[in-house]
């Protein structure tokens, strides 16, 4: 059977190591916001599947929501100025946010996105991500909870996507490069 499997040159980070890792990260939430009932809000779209084992492995009382974002390009790079397609409808006065993107790379979008709570009244915004790609960062991000960081390679799986493909990959995988080229 031809799968998305047979695109990827190598698996970066298996379902094992990812479980446990969220478990942990979950674990961690759970102890730093027993009482503080947060509000986890997912930058769709790839986010989706990090976002909802995360929840399922936190069990203390939280709400959830989405934003769905995109960057402004200038030709092939992007502007760093991010365009809010859908906004969280609910009142976030005194709020304490957690913030859950698949990837942290320019630090574009969570730089803006994060302002963006706080401006609507957010008590607090931290920041959780599953990969951190350091390599491409122009603003100066530092997430609270992180699950790894990676090279400068084009991941996918896990909810990251080429061309919005792979996203379904239960992995995170290094794409061949024959299928980007
Ligand atoms: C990806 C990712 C983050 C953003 C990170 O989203 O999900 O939202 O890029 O990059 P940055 O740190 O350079 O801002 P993308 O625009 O690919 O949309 P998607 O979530 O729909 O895949």
């Amino acid at each position: 059977m031809k799968t998305i499997e047979n695109d990827i040159l190598k698996v970066l980070i298996s379902e094992e190591e990812l479980t446990k890792r969220v478990k942990e990260i979950a674990d961690q939430i759970a102890q730093d916001y027993e009482d503080k009932d947060p509000l986890f809000v997912g930058v769709l779209r790839g986010s989706f599947m990090f976002f909802a084992d995360l929840m399922r492995y936190c069990p203390i009382h939280s709400g959830l929501d989405f934003m769905a974002v995109s960057s402004y390009n200038n030709g092939t790079s992007s502007s760093g100025v991010v365009k809010i397609n859908y906004d969280i409808r609910a009142d976030l006065t005194g709020r304490n946010i957690i913030l859950v993107e698949d990837i942290l790379d320019s630090g574009n979008t969570l730089y803006n996105v994060s302002r963006h709570l706080m401006d609507r009244g957010a008590a607090s915004v931290k920041l959780c991500v599953l990969l951190d790609k350091p390599a491409r960062r122009e603003k100066p991000i530092h997430p609270e909870y992180t699950g790894f960081t990676v090279p400068d390679e084009f991941v996918v799986g896990y909810g990251l996507d080429y061309a919005d493909r792979y996203r379904n990959l239960p992995y995170i995988g290094i794409l061949k490069p024959e299928i980007y080229e």
